[in-house]
């Protein structure tokens, strides 16, 4: 699909109210999105894995203005309060996807979200947002278009979910999904995240993600400043390069449930974006010691259990811990025993992959 496809054509004849709500959850990456062109456009493509505990859940109740004002009109409740806060981004986010929501100024939105995860937990909850937002209005294009198909749905999801941040097209589906052009995987497209298309062995169901919070405090280094750093970067050429070949190994280990080759690309990929942020203009170092312990302990761990544990990274400090479903109870006790006295107030989440975004009762 290209991005004409997402824009509505006709006339809508406006239904006068009506509420809709959506729970998309969070999503970790194998292969890193770090590095982005005008439009919300990636440098490289990407993959992850979708979460499932970690999750927004976002309802949206909507009137039509008896007199609309050519602004966007709405309101916002975080957990249950306001939280002006966030208006700009929502403001932003409505100023993107407008050309493809052309209702977005004849209504009144009341907007009530709020996170599985503590607010305070280092965990960015953009990407779950954006995609039940996302979500929650396309529900809202669809009450207009009931004939809607299904695929068209979910990707104008992702696409709207990606205008508002990258890495929130890949938390609209799961248990695995791909986003930007790659040579190998012919649906692939930089405008929204698809299903990954191919095999996926077993070992994969069900793996575990547990989060150790490290740093529960405001992100160092914005995303935006992230992005902006990897632009002019001396090694983004070879690193944009290096995630289309990452990509292209996984195929296979995700198919061959190659589990020792995984944990190779994963390391690597999360190093390799940390790395990126330490030899940039400016410089960065986004692990903390504790950060270094627990990868450390890993390794020990793993050399020492024969366990097929391993690690990632997001542009942060804390840990997130990934392995097979045969192995939860012998690593998390390994957890707990070796890897919690290095988190903020012995602090962590247990999480796993998911199927991606439900629709709420409302
Ligand atoms: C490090 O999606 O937060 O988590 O598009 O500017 O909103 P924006 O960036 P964002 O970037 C997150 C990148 C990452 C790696 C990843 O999820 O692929």
């Amino acid at each position: 699909m290209t991005e004409k496809d997402f824009v509505l054509s006709g006339h809508l004849e406006l239904k006068d109210e009506g509420k809709v709500g959506y729970k998309a959850p969070s999503n970790i990456a194998l292969v890193k999105y770090w590095g982005k062109k005008e439009g919300q456009i990636p440098a490289n493509p990407s993959i992850s894995f979708t979460l499932s505990a970690c999750a927004t859940t976002t309802s949206i109740t909507f009137k039509k203005l008896s007199k609309p004002t050519g602004q966007y009109s709405f309101d916002l409740l975080f957990e249950g309060k306001p939280k002006p806060s966030f208006h700009p981004k929502i403001e932003t986010f409505f100023k993107r996807i407008d050309p493809f929501l052309p209702f977005l100024k004849h209504y009144h939105f009341n907007i009530e979200t709020s996170n599985s995860f503590p607010h305070s937990s280092g965990i960015a909850s953009s990407a779950s947002g954006m995609a039940a937002m996302a979500l929650c209005l396309m529900e809202i294009e669809r009450m207009h278009l009931p004939a809607m198909e299904e695929d068209l749905f979910l990707s104008k999801a992702s696409f709207l979910a990606r205008l508002g941040s990258g890495s929130a097209c890949r938390s609209v589906e799961g248990p695995l999904v791909a986003w930007g052009n790659h040579e190998d995987i012919l649906e692939s497209t930089n405008l929204y995240g698809i299903k990954y298309p191919f095999d996926m062995h077993p070992i994969f169901n069900n793996y575990h993600d547990t989060i150790l919070l490290v740093d529960k405090g405001q992100k160092q280094v914005s995303s935006t400043v992230g992005h902006d750093l990897v632009n002019g970067h001396p090694f983004s050429e070879q690193r944009f390069q290096q995630a289309h070949s990452n990509l292209t190994r996984l195929k296979t280990i995700l198919k061959e449930g190659n589990v020792k080759e995984f944990i190779k690309v994963v390391e690597s990929e999360a190093l390799t974006l940390h790395a990126i942020m330490m030899t940039g203009d400016p410089y960065f170092i986004l692990m903390k010691p504790n950060t270094l312990e627990i990868i450390n302990k890993i390794w020990k761990f793993r050399e020492k259990s024969g366990s097929h544990v391993c690690f990632t990274l997001d542009a942060g400090a804390n840990v997130h811990v990934l392995y097979p479903q045969n192995e939860k109870e012998k690593v998390n006790q390994f957890i707990v025993n070796e890897l919690v006295a290095y988190c903020e107030n012995r602090q962590y989440i247990c999480d796993q992959i998911g199927g991606g975004a439900v629709k709420m009762k409302v």
